[in-house]
């Protein structure tokens, strides 16, 4: 075991709240093959040039330093990661830096028929997947350019290629897909899959969007009172139905926010950390190396606030949409 392994194994960080910061959620990319209409403008993103964005070399640095911080669960996330250049290479780096025990990613799903196979070979253990709608048009509607068909592909292939959990992401949009948490939740009985719902946040895109726009997770259990409390799995809670497969999750990032608990900081495609999701506090790790760069993190992790206020009716101040994020 090399020496930088049995350092990222003792070394676990705390910040300022004592919480343990051991989750990194690393955007790759910021380009998208969907235009969701809370995370991209309608048309699209202009493509970064080479230099703008980390390369694989980069991306690896950045990773090795902060498994030496303490970090040991990696999310990789976009925009889309899988239309990032050089994916597979990116997952299968991070899952051999050593102190990285849990590799991740969150996707549309799309790509995934092409990559699924590659990507767990990479390395990648568990998937979360971004599906709002089962409805064809409101699918439509929601991600401006996609096609149901094609991200239930996705879903099948993730559910065929056996990785260790599968996850399915539906934002609640009042008056888009609310109608829909009865057939979302449905998909747990027959299938082994995580369904969760998300409580739309302020950011970006969506920062200006009408109140009546914005559903409480809580409203899941009002349609679907038979479900039964199944504890919590990081930021969402769980429930499963009397006869289900799977769970439905509910995260609430407004109706009751889960900052006390967070264990995370991100890293965007363009080599900046954000300590915080919904802060505009940003560091610039891009050309820093070695101890720098691990001294870089630490401090970056000293700087994460305590909570947001977006339950106190404030949108985020993040200077980023979604897409530029991951989430
Ligand atoms: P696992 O627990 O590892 O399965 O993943 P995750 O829930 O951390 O990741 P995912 O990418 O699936 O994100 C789920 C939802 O939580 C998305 O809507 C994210 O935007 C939101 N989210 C993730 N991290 C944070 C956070 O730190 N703060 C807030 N407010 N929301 C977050
Ligand atoms: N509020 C809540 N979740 C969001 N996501 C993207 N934008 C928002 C938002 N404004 C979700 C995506 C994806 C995850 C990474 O974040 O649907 O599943
Ligand atoms: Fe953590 Fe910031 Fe998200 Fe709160 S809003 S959970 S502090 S990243």
């Amino acid at each position: 075991m090399g020496a930088a392994h049995v350092r990222s194994i003792i070394l676990s960080m705390r910040d300022n709240f004592q919480r343990e910061i051991y989750y990194l959620r690393l955007s790759v990319t910021d380009l998208c093959n969907l235009r969701c209409i809370y995370c991209m403008p309608e048309g699209g993103v202009e493509k970064r040039s080479h230099s703008d964005i980390m390369s694989v070399d980069e991306i690896a640095e950045v990773v090795r330093a902060a498994a030496i911080c303490g970090i040991s669960k990696v999310r990789v996330t976009g925009g889309e990661p899988l239309v990032r250049n050089g994916i597979v290479d990116i997952c299968r780096v991070i899952s051999g830096t050593p102190g990285i025990r849990e590799l991740c990613m969150t996707t549309n799903g799309i790509l995934l028929p092409k990559f699924a196979m590659e990507i767990k070979s990479a390395g990648v253990q568990r998937l979360n997947i971004s599906l709002d709608s089962i409805d064809p048009d409101t699918y439509r509607k929601i991600t401006r350019i996609g096609t149901l068909a094609n991200a239930l592909d996705g879903v099948r292939v993730a559910l065929e290629t056996g990785f260790d959990s599968v996850k399915i992401n539906a934002v609640l949009i009042g008056g888009v897909n609310d109608g829909e948490i009865a057939s979302l939740l449905e998909l747990t009985r027959r299938y082994n899959v995580n369904v969760r719902f998300i409580e739309v946040m302020p950011i970006g895109e969506c920062a200006d969007w009408a109140e009546g726009r914005f559903i409480s997770a809580d409203h899941v259990l009002e349609i679907a009172p038979e479900l039964r409390d199944a504890g919590i799995d990081g930021v969402a809670r769980l429930y499963r139905l009397p006869d289900g497969l799977g769970t439905v999750g509910l995260i609430s990032p407004i109706s009751s926010h889960f900052c006390p608990t967070c264990n995370r900081i991100r890293v965007s495609a363009d080599g900046m950390l954000k300590p915080c999701l919904h802060s505009a506090d940003e560091i610039n790790l891009r050309g820093l190396k070695g101890a720098e760069l691990e001294d870089a993190i630490r401090s970056a992790i000293l700087r994460k606030p305590q909570k947001h206020r977006l339950d106190a009716g404030e949108v985020s101040a993040s200077l980023r949409n979604m897409n530029a994020i991951g989430g």
